[in-house]
């Protein structure tokens, strides 16, 4: 760890102590395992394209084979990622928290990948399949040169099994994340741009039933002026030292 960072004892102690912690986390926790985030000017995924174009069932009904393409793109960049020692610092904490929740707008799956064990995953996961009209998950269908393949069942598109704009959550998804964001003792909003209800309400809940809110963005965000604390930091410099500044004696690891 090369960079000094000046906690507010409160803020440690207050972790120390904590029994349940929930993190919201968004696309800049995987941005240092080279992993696009969305809405970065330069280099964040919908600076390419249009969310409407690639994310919306309207989307996939007109152009599938595009739609599939770009997640199998995607699909594979998260296959050659790795966690960061971001993510690691979240897996390790999870180990001296009693009740820690990881509430992740992600669909790359590594959070899971660096051993955290309770994740609710609000968009779904890119390295699930479903079929567009059962919506029921497969797990495996024949070779074929069709793109997207045909669900094996009924023979209608397979999709990713993400959560498009315009979708609902899936099943009961939210309702276990808000009981997480306001019934903790502290709530870090990580890597996320704010921006995307309903996932962005989770961190004004906590506030509102006077939890202690921490957020993590190199950038600026609404949340940042009502937040408790605000670290303009990257997630993955950030966490490894806020978990070594808590818990001195452990060894971190992967960290
Ligand atoms: P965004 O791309 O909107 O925001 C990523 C945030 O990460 C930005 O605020 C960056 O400043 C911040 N960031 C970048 N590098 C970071 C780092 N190293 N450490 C910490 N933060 C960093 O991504 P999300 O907020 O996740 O939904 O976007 C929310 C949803 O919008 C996504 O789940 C996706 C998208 O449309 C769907 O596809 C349904």
């Amino acid at each position: 760890m090369d960079r000094k960072f000046d906690f507010p004892p409160v803020l440690i102690d207050k972790l120390r102590a904590a029994r349940r912690v929930t993190v919201l986390t968004g696309a800049g926790t995987s941005a240092e395992s080279g992993v696009p985030t969305f809405r970065e000017a330069q280099t964040g995924l919908w600076s390419k394209f249009r969310p409407e174009d690639l994310a919306t069932p309207e989307a996939f009904r007109q152009n599938p084979r595009m739609v599939w393409e770009w997640y199998a793109w995607r699909r594979e960049l998260v296959e050659q990622a790795a966690p960061n020692p971001g993510h690691y610092a979240l897996a390790r904490t999870e180990t001296f928290v009693p009740s820690f929740t990881v509430v992740t707008q992600n669909v790359d799956g590594l959070h899971q990948r660096a051993g955290n064990k309770k994740v609710l995953e609000l968009h779904g996961s890119i390295t699930r399949t479903k079929c567009f009209t059962e919506n029921t998950v497969v797990e495996s269908w024949p070779e074929t040169s069709s793109v997207p393949p045909p669900c094996p069942k009924c023979g209608s598109h397979l999709r990713p099994d993400v959560v498009w704009f315009g979708e609902a959550l899936p099943d009961g998804i939210f309702e276990r994340a808000l009981a997480a964001s306001t019934g903790c003792d502290l709530f870090f909003s990580i890597g996320t741009s704010s921006f995307v209800y309903p996932a962005a309400s989770l961190a004004h809940e906590a506030l509102r039933q006077g939890i202690t809110v921490v957020e993590i963005n190199p950038q600026a965000t609404d949340l940042t002026p009502k937040a408790t604390f605000s670290f303009q930091s990257r997630s993955g410099e950030l966490l490894p030292a806020l978990v070594a500044a808590t818990w001195p004696a452990a060894h971190m690891g992967e960290c």
